[in-house]
């Protein structure tokens, strides 16, 4: 009811509520269409790159040449982080979850470039840059200090996708694995109102500058059911073991009202665009690199699942394949989701800019259903048991 009197309609997870008008990606569920700013996903996975891609999301316009290369410049020019920033990565715990270092670090950031002018067009084109270009240093000097070794600084000759894997290991990273590192940014760059751009909006909508609304929105990512999927799905995998297992365990797991790791979404009826890409990049390395025994599982615990739960609709949706191609790439798979997180900090701000343009702030309504006009019980006449 609102103010005790109109009947409201819930909707849990606000499923089919719509939270913004946005003209950032537009998904079709029932046929598997994706599109950034109006453009195919299947065709900025094929010609694009990353930046490119990121600054189709930030301004609506794909850039020319001169503009891709100003915007390339100004990102590789602040890959570095302070040493203050190191420092605190430093204090973490070594087992801790990445996704909490980086939330961490890049809360931080905003204590070192005070971003309090949020609607100012150099406040907005500078916070953009500095996010985009410190969160792949932030992770890869979490990766290596975790492992005893010293964070490795960026090296401006490098594309995105190629730094940040030479500043995980200090060698250049064959090109292939680069390219394919890259386009994976790519297919995880946007997309519409899912629950971590919704987070970073919320946040947005109360004029906190931009490296709080990413934080909150890594924060949202770190959950299972939306970017740590990718790590629980290898963990199932290693779970099933091999091909012989796989119907059995599905068939226990479904029994038991668990879900299958990197199946099903709120959109997609059909297989997620994304994840066909995503099997076409893994095709490439494979042709390079030799077939990894993790794929033939994944490709057969797909099949199964198909059988088991496709007639509802839930298919394999980005996560299932994007972890086997990272652990194929040699990656912790602790780490997967600081990689998603990469990539979807464009996304993120891109909403943000979009939010600022006309913001209102976010206060939606509930439905309450407690109690009213309770007594207040002294502690020593109160019964306990709760
Ligand atoms: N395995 C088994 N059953 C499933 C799965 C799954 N992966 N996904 C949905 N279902 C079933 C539910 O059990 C439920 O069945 P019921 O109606 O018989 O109770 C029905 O489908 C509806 O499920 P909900 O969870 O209510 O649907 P929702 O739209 O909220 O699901 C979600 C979306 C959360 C992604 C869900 O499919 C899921 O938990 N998948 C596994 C985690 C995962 O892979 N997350 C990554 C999503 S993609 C991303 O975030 C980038």
């Amino acid at each position: 009811m609102v103010n005790g009197s109109t009947p409201q309609e819930f909707f849990p997870g606000l499923a089919g509520v719509p939270a913004a008008k946005s003209s950032i990606s537009f998904v079709d569920g029932q046929t598997g269409l994706l599109e950034y700013r109006g453009i195919r996903i299947e065709e900025l996975a094929q010609h694009s790159s990353f930046l490119e891609t990121t600054y189709l999301l930030l301004y609506d316009e794909l850039p020319a040449q001169t503009e891709l290369d100003r915007f390339t410049a100004d990102v590789t020019h602040h890959r570095r982080i302070k040493y203050q920033i190191t420092e605190l990565i430093k204090c973490l715990p070594e087992h801790g979850h990445p996704m909490d270092a980086l939330q961490a670090a890049v809360a931080a950031l905003g204590m070192f470039y005070p971003a309090k002018y949020v609607l100012d067009h150099q406040v907005q084109y500078w916070s953009t840059i500095r996010l985009i270009a410190k969160v792949p240093t932030i992770v890869a000097a979490y990766y290596r200090l975790r492992q005893g070794d010293e964070p490795i600084p960026p090296r401006d000759d490098l594309d995105h996708a190629g730094n940040f894997l030479y500043m995980l290991t200090g060698t250049v990273p064959d090109p292939l694995i680069a390219k394919v590192l890259d386009t994976c940014l790519i297919l995880h760059a946007e997309h519409t109102m899912n629950a971590s751009t919704f987070s970073g909006l919320v946040t947005a909508s109360t004029l906190a500058d931009p490296y709080t609304v990413v934080s909150s929105a890594i924060g949202t990512l770190k959950g299972p059911l939306h970017g740590g999927a990718t790590q629980e799905t290898v963990a199932m995998l290693e779970e099933i073991g091999s091909v012989a297992h796989v119907r059995p365990y599905l068939k226990k797991r479904l029994a038991a009202k668990q879900k299958l790791m990197g199946f099903g979404h709120r959109i997609y009826k059909v297989k997620d665009p994304r994840a066909i890409l995503l099997q076409q990049l893994v095709h490439q390395l494979f042709a390079q690199h030799g077939r990894s025994p993790l794929y033939t599982l994944a490709e057969t615990v797909e099949r199964v699942g198909e059988d088991l739960l496709g007639g509802k609709g839930i298919h394999a949706n980005v996560d299932f394949y994007s972890g086997v191609l990272y652990k194929t790439m040699g990656l912790d798979e602790d780490f997967f989701p600081t990689i998603f997180a990469m990539a979807r900090v464009s996304g993120w701000l891109a909403h943000w800019l979009e939010q600022l343009k006309d913001n209102t702030l976010f206060r939606p309504d509930q439905i309450y259903d407690g109690q009213h006009g309770r007594a207040y019980v002294p502690i020593d006449r109160r019964l306990g048991g709760v």
